[in-house]
């Protein structure tokens, strides 16, 4: 029987982690100490663990109980990858712990590798937290700005569009985020930081509508009614194939045209640094999306029954609102000669065919075929997200 000298170290100090030590090198030990509660606390916390002691002349013999409170725990999935489907039963805990029987299960129904998985989410996350910029230091915002006071109102009215649809980009994914198996740590991760991304786009642009004015653009019942749409989207893989793939993927053109065509430096870069963070979201909605696509041959089909059901229930609504196009046009017109509404206006219907090709291609590679594909991005809300 090995000897677990504890000096004069008590069970409220510490001891107990000696004795375990020893119980677990072998089964029967025996204790010498001088603490002076010693003799009463030492018999309690082995009733407490279910371990039988008994007093022998120099101390106490230990010999470790059989009743293990970790028979019945379970491995949850491994460090390196997660498992197909993640039972509620191991909650919270981490990816690869040991979980104990019996702990409180969780509401946390997007627990099927299948719906929620891609190989991509580490590499994306790690991106994500690398590529995170600081709103205070990475936007010009005293940089001079010498265009007119409509060109302005045009900037304040997209801002304004941007804002609202930046809100639904935050929103629709931290729904699922909240019913999320912990157990694929990489997507929760990416959603996590992706939430960060669009907290800073509502700041930025929302700073730089206010950076001339006090009152911000509008808000349409038919913008709100295409944002809704996705809001009230129960089902993951609808949701990030509307808002990701078609919605993001159409506002990375989008984001580009107002780089492209910003009268000033602080547009110009909280457009460009947005763009840059949804290029990830978009990334991310693709790859989980494909991977879905080749384990579930229905996916498609369900997809494409989305945008016709989302088609059919927008169709009554405005979709974009006219303020938003025309202070598009007036951005990429940059003056009040027909000569420059001739160009933007071009350039307007321009970036709508910019972002029809970006849907079919995306689609693409998805699965859907070229015909498929121009018939469903033509079916994309007006509204752009
Ligand atoms: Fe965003
Ligand atoms: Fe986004």
């Amino acid at each position: 029987m090995e000897t677990v000298p504890l000096s004069d170290l008590g069970l409220d100090e510490g001891a107990h982690l000696l004795i375990e030590r020893g119980l677990a090198r072998c089964g029967s030990i025996e204790v010498q100490g001088t603490a002076a509660n010693l003799a009463v606390d030492l018999p309690a916390w082995c009733r407490a663990r279910g371990h039988a002691i008994e007093r022998t002349r120099s101390g106490f013999a230990i010999r470790r109980g059989t009743a293990d409170r970790w028979c019945g725990a379970e491995r949850a999935g491994s460090i390196a990858r997660p498992v197909d489907h993640a039972p509620v039963r191991w909650g919270l805990a981490a990816r690869g712990a040991l979980v104990e029987a019996g702990a409180p299960e969780l509401d946390l129904p997007l627990a099927r590798k299948q719906d929620v998985w891609a190989d991509e989410a580490a590499r994306l996350y790690a991106q994500a937290a690398a590529a995170q910029w600081d709103p205070a230091t990475a936007i010009p915002w005293d940089a001079p700005h010498d265009h007119p006071a409509e060109i302005e109102d045009a900037i304040v009215q997209i801002m304004t569009y941007l804002i609202e649809n930046e809100t639904a980009a935050l929103l629709v994914p931290v729904r699922f985020l909240g019913r999320l198996h912990p157990q694929f740590r990489e997507v929760m991760q990416l959603l996590a930081i992706q939430a960060a991304d669009e907290a800073r786009h509502i700041e930025v642009f929302t700073r730089r509508a206010c950076l001339r004015r006090d009152t911000l653009g509008l808000s349409t019942a038919g913008g709100q009614a295409s944002l809704a749409s996705l809001f009230d989207e129960p089902d993951f893989a609808i949701a990030s194939f509307l808002l990701s793939v078609l919605g993001e993927g159409s506002f990375l053109s989008l984001l580009w045209f107002i780089r492209d065509h910003a009268p000033d430096p602080c547009t110009r870069e909280v457009a460009r640094l947005a763009a840059q963070d949804e290029a990830r979201h978009v990334a991310f909605g693709l790859a989980h999306l494909q991977r879905h696509a080749r384990e579930d041959a229905r996916l498609c089909d369900r997809l494409a029954a989305a945008i016709e059901r989302r088609h059919a229930a927008l169709a009554h609504t405005a979709g974009l609102n006219g303020e938003v196009f025309d202070a598009l046009i007036l951005l990429a017109a940059g003056g009040w000669e027909p000569a420059d509404l001739r160009r933007g206006h071009a350039a307007v219907v321009a970036l709508q065919r910019t972002m029809d090709d970006g849907r079919r291609q995306r689609l693409n590679r998805l699965g859907f075929d070229s015909v498929r594909a121009e018939a469903l991005s033509a079916l994309h809300t007006r509204n752009f997200m």
